[in-house]
């Protein structure tokens, strides 16, 4: 086995998607990310750098604490151990069924985020002294005695009146609010009236000229954000110039991780849960990743503090502000590595609409795969309309439909199906690439828009290297008409020709089976199945057939997707 040996030089890439919260089943939007991150995550896995395998971690956990999966557990009659650990069970067969492929699932409920947010804490407290202690006043529920966030505190709009209102925000009228404004206002829990009460809490010093110097150039001058990001930032940083400080402490009952030296205090679930991405990817290391997947050994520290490390994080828009301010300025001051950047990605609205539990609008991911429907259909489609900005993606029934059947099956499987035939009937499936030269000009053509693939796979452009693919599709399938393969079969003397042309177009096929394996890794194996050849990597544009290669016997690699399923799928409530 190797010992990591740091001259390398082939990139070594840190990836999460956002940890989901362990009081619920995933959802579509869920998915929608991870399919994201999973297809940047393996084209970077398809990548060499120097003639070495490109070296990536893809981390994910369930984020386990919080007020919210204590009240859920405590409402089913369960410890929130029980009830995170039911939740967690149930992640394998989604992650499994859309060939979402993390390296380790974990959980921020474990021994290793415990320890690493206390020695986090300890860092910033002691060493950066960015650490204050703070009485606060808060509404507090007398019966269940417990704190109470805003949304645990309902009663009337103080501007519409409307009743049962949450505390910050109402829905009728859509005013926002402090709980302080409601009329009669109530605990959820209990139905009480909530009285106010003072607390010690401790905060981040965010305020800090430290912290706001070093946020004004790692989320601004740096330019590594997406605009939109940048500019929320500037409206932060610029209006009054300073940032508030941040509290990272709740009372006593919470399910979450203790303040060291402190009695009843806990470490709001917003401190541990994004440290919960280091503890899965030690847990990770600790298990012997490293040595399974690249036969190298490698320790967690070493990895995770090397400046050759590059950390990537996808999130949702709704959680960007943890993910640019507190995050890396953490991570800066307690003196850590911090992220190179943070992806963040729009949300999912199905034929136009926003998605909605209450309201029954979304789609079931579990319900999708069990009315057999392909979870290739749904890597593709989304793949199709995500770009590196932070705009909303719609799942349209029709367009879902076209997508599918006329491009990836009509545009680019076609080709297979179409030439297989060919080669099995006539020449008993060996190719003759020796007619396929290497200046071929069809074939270079093809061979010199990888770059292009490439570039878009790396800016998350991915609707952009399908529309690139399918372009290319498109080349091919006028190069196949315009051959009539059909017709040089019906006489022998053009045999010669149909071996070349059948050759070529099985040929073109495997190079946009490369530029598509990331988003569909499944079909990818058949197809190096049919093909008879050895799993794609990037590199293998480059390495053609070898002149006698026989070719196994073509199975449908993929059938159409009609209206009836994707009604199927939508008049299911069960989302
Ligand atoms: O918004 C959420 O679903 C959070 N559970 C995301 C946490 S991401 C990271 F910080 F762990
Ligand atoms: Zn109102």
């Amino acid at each position: 086995m190797k010992k990591y040996n740091s001259s390398k030089g082939a990139r070594k890439i840190f990836v999460t998607t956002a940890l989901p919260y362990a009081n619920g089943e995933l959802h579509i939007g869920h998915i929608m990310e991870y399919i994201q991150a999973d297809i940047w995550v393996r084209f970077q896995c398809m990548q060499q750098d120097n003639g070495q395998s490109r070296q990536v971690y893809f981390i994910c956990a369930d984020d386990a604490h919080g007020a919210a999966i204590m009240i859920a557990a405590e409402r089913v009659g369960m410890t929130p151990k029980e009830f995170i650990n039911n939740i967690s069970s149930n992640r394998k067969k989604y992650l499994d069924g859309f060939y979402i492929k993390f390296d380790n699932w974990y959980s921020t409920d474990s021994i290793e985020n415990i320890n690493l947010v206390q020695e986090i804490y300890s860092d910033l407290y002691n060493k950066a002294k960015l650490i204050i202690d703070k009485k606060i006043n808060q509404f507090f529920d007398p019966i269940k005695n417990i704190f109470l966030s805003d949304r645990y505190i309902k009663g009337e709009c103080p501007i519409c009146n409307a009743k049962d209102q949450y505390g910050d925000f109402c829905e009728c009228c859509g005013s926002v609010y402090t709980p302080t404004k409601l009329i009669n206002s109530y605990s959820v829990l209990s139905g009480a009236k909530p009285i106010i009460k003072s607390s010690k809490h401790f905060f981040f010093k965010l305020s800090d000229k430290r912290c706001v110097n070093f946020l004004r150039q790692w989320a601004i001058n740096d330019k590594r954000l997406q605009p939109e990001i940048v500019n929320k930032i500037k409206e932060w940083l610029e209006k009054d110039n300073k940032l508030n400080d941040w509290d990272i402490s709740r009372d006593a009952p919470y399910f979450g991780i203790k303040i060291p030296n402190t009695s009843e205090k806990y470490f709001y679930v917003w401190l541990d849960a994004p440290i919960g991405y280091l503890a899965s990817l030690k847990n990770y290391f600790e298990k012997g990743g490293p040595k399974k997947k690249y036969n190298e050994l490698r320790n967690f520290n070493e990895f995770i503090s090397s400046p050759e490390t590059e950390q990537y994080h996808f999130i949702g828009k709704d959680i960007f502000y943890f993910h640019i301010l507190f995050w890396p300025a953490i991570l800066k001051f307690s003196g850590r590595k911090i992220p190179n950047n943070i992806f963040v990605h729009g949300f999912m609205t199905i034929n136009g609409k926003k998605m909605s539990k209450s309201n029954k609008i979304g789609i079931s991911p579990l319900y999708y795969l069990k009315i057999g429907m392909n979870p290739e259909w749904l890597r593709y489609y989304i793949a199709s309309k995500l770009n590196n900005k932070i705009e909303d993606i719609n799942f349209n029934s029709q367009n879902f439909i076209s997508c599918v059947n006329s491009d990836l099956i009509g545009k680019y499987i076609n080709i297979a199906s179409r030439s297989a035939s060919f080669i099995e009937k006539y020449f008993k499936g060996y190719l003759n690439m020796k007619w396929v030269k290497n200046n071929d000009i069809f074939l270079s053509k093809l061979r010199i828009v990888g770059l292009s693939i490439q570039k878009y796979y790396e800016n998350r452009e991915f609707n952009k290297v399908l529309y690139i693919v399918i372009e290319q599709a498109n080349f091919i399938n006028v190069f196949f008409d315009k051959n009539k393969p059909w017709e040089l079969a019906k006489n022998n003397i053009y045999h010669e020709k149909l071996h070349k042309v059948s050759s070529r177009l099985l040929e073109a096929f495997r190079i946009l089976t490369i530029y598509l394996k990331p988003v569909l890794p499944n079909l990818a194996q058949s197809v190096e199945e049919f093909l008879n050849i050895s799993p794609l990597q990037w590199i293998n544009i480059f390495t053609p057939l070898t002149k006698n290669h026989k070719i196994n016997k073509y199975k449908h690699l993929m059938t159409r997707v009609d209206t009836n399923i994707i009604d199927n799928l939508l008049k299911n409530k069960n989302i």
